[in-house]
């Protein structure tokens, strides 16, 4: 159905490969085998330039709020019937609709369909995925990511505590159920997409800003 293939287009976007292009572009390398390995702007940063990892950065952001806008849109324009009857209330199935193409945007950075599956973190996509949530939560989760930075100067650290943040501010601002799930859900994902990182920070050897990978992982 109609759903499914927007469902898809969520997937597709998230699967947007710009950190690829980036070193593409710039460097004429893949960026898979430099640096950390990863597509995200934080690799992208440390292996490409500030202004590319600047435009990955904003671009993986939109990715994730693009994915939510348009299901908003599909809804709202009427053009998209949900799976649900027409009795049921929109506020009750619309946050479970979003949240999905939300999910999959994250997965679809990660697990990029033009990158025989491989990809990035998803923490900018998940950043634009809450944004376009509740901007509340969204603000909140980028301020605990950027107090972890300012203190400790290392990237996959704050996405780790930011993706940990997320569920707690989603209580506190009373958020429907599924974007609660979101959070659950996409914060374990993306602490899981950084299992090397987590093995590198308990050997010390998770690089500062500004600092190089001696090898990919
Ligand atoms: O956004 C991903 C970041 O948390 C870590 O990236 O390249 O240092 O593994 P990287």
């Amino acid at each position: 159905t109609l759903n499914g293939l927007f469902l898809l287009v969520a997937y597709l976007l998230g699967s947007l490969p710009s950190g690829y292009w980036a070193g593409r572009l710039v460097k004429g390398f893949d960026i898979r085998e430099q640096g950390s390995g990863s597509t995200g702007a934080t690799n992208v940063l440390r292996t490409v330039g500030q202004l590319p990892a600047l435009i990955v950065l904003l671009v993986d952001i939109l990715k994730g709020s693009a994915a939510i806008a348009l299901f908003h849109w599909l809804y709202a324009s009427e053009l998209v019937q949900p799976w649900v009857p027409n009795t049921v209330d929109p506020a009750v199935w619309l946050p479970w609709m979003v949240t999905l193409a939300g999910m999959l945007a994250l997965l679809g950075h990660s697990k990029s369909l033009f990158l025989n599956f491989t990809g990035g973190k998803s923490v900018a996509t998940s950043l634009g995925v809450l944004l376009a949530l509740n901007w509340i939560v969204g603000l909140g989760t980028l301020a605990v990511f950027l107090a972890v930075l300012g203190i400790t100067r290392i990237v996959s650290i704050s996405s780790i505590m930011g993706a940990i943040a997320t569920s707690g501010l989603m209580v506190a601002t009373n958020q429907p159920v599924p974007y609660l799930l979101f959070s659950i859900a996409g914060g374990i994902y993306v602490i899981w997409r950084h299992r090397t990182n987590i093995q590198r920070l308990m050997a010390g050897t998770e690089p500062q800003l500004g600092q190089t990978l001696p090898e990919v992982t």
